[in-house]
């Protein structure tokens, strides 16, 4: 879910909306807004997006007033409707809360507070939060600030939320554990947010909430931070953004993804930008360097993250175990936690996650922390929760990524890992210097194969044309391909809601065969070096079925020309860095389906970008 709050001299309203609109990629079944407008406190809420509550909002209330809390949400407890969405009033009408996160213990909060007379219009816990705020308020008979720290602390669970007293709306409290919350300090004025994109244009002032730390926030006073637990103070630490505007903005593209998809061949030189230095030969990673003994002495490595991230993952085992020689276990962060995995100190864990936010990584991390492994993340949200939790790290400078679909932060997290696994090869003698040479050229000349590979966009689009329709799609990949058909199969999922199924090529004859038919297009990665020959009997296989082969080749194909409906070219790399390259087509491929068949790219129905809770 995604927070917005204002707290100053201006109109709170279009600053929150606008703010909201930033922040829609965290969720965006319903919506809502609290002003207080020098009189009352008006609410206004919806199922629906940010442009939904827009309209509601030009009928329900009078926009005015300089206080004011804002939600989009992705549902956790209860389904998405106009009650359930956020923000939620306390029994009494004064306090009103927006809340992210999960509140675990809520029902039993409930019954108690209901066995005290208190009524819920909703199913969620957050109601049971302010009606808890409220009800410690008035038996303790304490401020706000005081009662949100007892109430919180008897709560079990993750959160980021902001409250406020229409009875003193000259105050915010916010407090967070799980989820973060970014404050934007102006002239006399504050911002609140979920990440710092709906203030950037009005301050580059910001401070980042700890876990467990709340801040009282009030109108020509400031702020105070504490800590929820022992109410210690916190000296604030203001960072000095270096987020600009047209980072966040579609800069002329019709959607968020596509300006990413474009934007890879730069992330990706950002991202090696300062760490490849071919000349001198050498892989400078502070955060590998630092550690290079934990490594070096490290049994496996194990790699925990979830979607895209974990394909990220998949092709990183490969490329580690190829180069580096050790061996590598990739996890979903989910499973991993759960399943009393074996952790012991000659562990090395990486973390791999674009938001450093998702619940379940996490979790991973604390728990193989907590077994004394070694954790390590590769992140490229700056400062995230993730980033913050490890022993050592790796950022991937892809930028903000914003379409949920993710797609740049994929292409950098493989450049990272690949980076990484260089440096160890080198490290541990696996590789030989000219072959080391070698890749540093080769990765180096990885933007501008993608800026070739990204030209073939009008072909894509025909082809996505053609395949639109389909109501099934299963893509092939082998060895370090095997992961990016994966990849393949979850973006058209995602943003299509076309069924598609990413399997190893050789796998196909041990079931999906069944799948086969005229009805079928199959994408099958098929590039020189990946095993060509064993990929091309399996498109033989598909052909001699009726399948629709569409195959992605290196320039210059002949084999797979001749068998295939449609071949998509990509310049010639190395194997282990072909995913940098196959996988632009799948994305556009997608992302054009998706376009044709008139779906919300940026936004796709039922996802969230980061992942809060479990
Ligand atoms: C969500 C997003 C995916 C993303 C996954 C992991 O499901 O929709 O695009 O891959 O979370 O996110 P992370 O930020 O940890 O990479």
């Amino acid at each position: 879910c995604g927070i917005v709050g204002y707290l100053g001299p201006r109109e709170a309203y279009p600053i929150i909306i606008e703010g909201l609109k930033r922040l829609e990629y965290r969720g965006y079944d319903s919506a809502g807004i609290a002003l207080f407008d020098g009189n009352d406190l008006k609410v206004s809420k919806t199922k629906g997006k940010v442009a939904d509550l827009e309209a509601r909002s030009e009928k329900e209330i009078t926009k005015h007033g300089s206080v004011g809390i804002g939600h989009t949400r992705w549902a956790t407890h209860g389904v998405p409707n106009d009650v359930n969405s956020h923000p939620h009033i306390s029994n009494s009408g004064e306090l009103v809360i927006i809340h992210n996160g999960i509140i675990e213990n809520y029902e039993s909060l409930k019954k108690e507070l209901i066995s005290r007379g208190y009524t819920f219009q909703s199913d969620t816990d957050t109601e049971v939060l302010v009606n808890l705020i409220e009800d410690v308020k008035k038996q303790e008979k304490v401020k706000l600030g005081k009662a949100v720290q007892i109430a919180l602390n008897q709560v079990i669970g993750a959160y980021a939320i902001a409250v406020f007293d229409k009875n003193k709306p000259e105050e915010i409290v916010i407090a967070r554990l799980g989820s973060p919350l970014a404050i934007g300090i102006g002239e006399d004025e504050f911002f609140i947010a979920s990440d710092a994109s709906p203030f950037l244009e009005y301050t580059k002032d910001a401070i980042y909430l700890e876990d467990e730390e709340m801040a009282i926030i009030r109108f020509h006073k400031g702020i105070k931070i504490r800590k929820i637990k022992d109410d210690s103070l916190v000296d604030p630490y203001i960072q000095k953004l270096q987020l600009n505007l047209e980072e966040i903005e579609k800069s002329g593209y019709d959607h968020f993804m596509l300006k990413e998809i474009h934007e890879q061949p730069k992330a990706i030189t950002d991202t090696y930008r300062g760490r490849l230095l071919r000349h001198e030969a050498i892989i400078k990673m502070a955060g590998v360097e630092d550690n290079m003994k934990k490594f070096l002495n490290a049994d496996r490595i194990i790699i925990v993250a979830c979607g895209t991230s974990w394909h990220a993952g998949l092709v990183a085992e490969y490329i580690f175990e190829d180069l580096a020689r050790v061996p590598v276990e990739v996890e979903y962060a989910s499973e991993f936690r759960y399943r009393n995995p074996i952790i012991t100190e000659k562990d090395v864990l990486i973390a791999i996650s674009q938001s450093g936010e998702t619940a379940d990584t996490l979790a991973a991390i604390k728990l193989a922390k907590s077994k004394g492994a070694f954790v390590f993340g590769v992140c490229n949200v700056v400062g995230s929760s993730i980033a913050r939790e490890t022993d050592a790290g790796a950022y991937t400078h892809a930028g903000p990524e914003i379409g949920v679909a993710s797609t740049k932060a994929f292409t950098t997290q493989i450049t990272v890992l690949t980076l990484m696994a260089l440096r160890l090869a080198r490290a541990k003698g696996a590789i030989s210097s000219s072959d080391f040479r070698n890749h540093l050229l080769e990765l180096e000349m990885i933007p501008k194969k993608v800026e070739e590979s990204l030209k073939s966009e009008a072909h894509i689009k025909m082809i996505a044309d053609a395949y639109k329709d389909s109501h099934n799609c299963l893509y092939l990949g082998r060895g370090f391909n095997f992961p990016v058909a994966l990849e393949g199969a979850l973006k058209l999922k995602e943003i299509s809601y076309i069924h598609a199924e990413g399997y190893p090529a050789a796998e196909m004859k041990h079931g999906p065969i069944a799948l086969i038919d005229e009805n079928m297009p199959v994408i099958v990665i098929a590039t020189k070096k990946g095993h060509y020959e064993k990929v091309v009997s399996n498109i033989q296989e598909i052909k001699s079925r009726k399948g629709k082969i569409i195959g992605i080749v290196t320039q210059g194909d002949v084999q797979v020309k001749e068998l295939a409906d449609h071949v998509i070219e990509i310049p010639e790399t190395l194997e282990s860095l072909s995913p940098l390259l196959t996988t632009i087509p799948l994305q556009l491929l997608s992302y054009h389906i998706a376009v044709m068949l008139g779906k919300n790219v940026d936004q796709p129905r039922n996802l969230a970008k980061s992942v809060t809770v479990e």
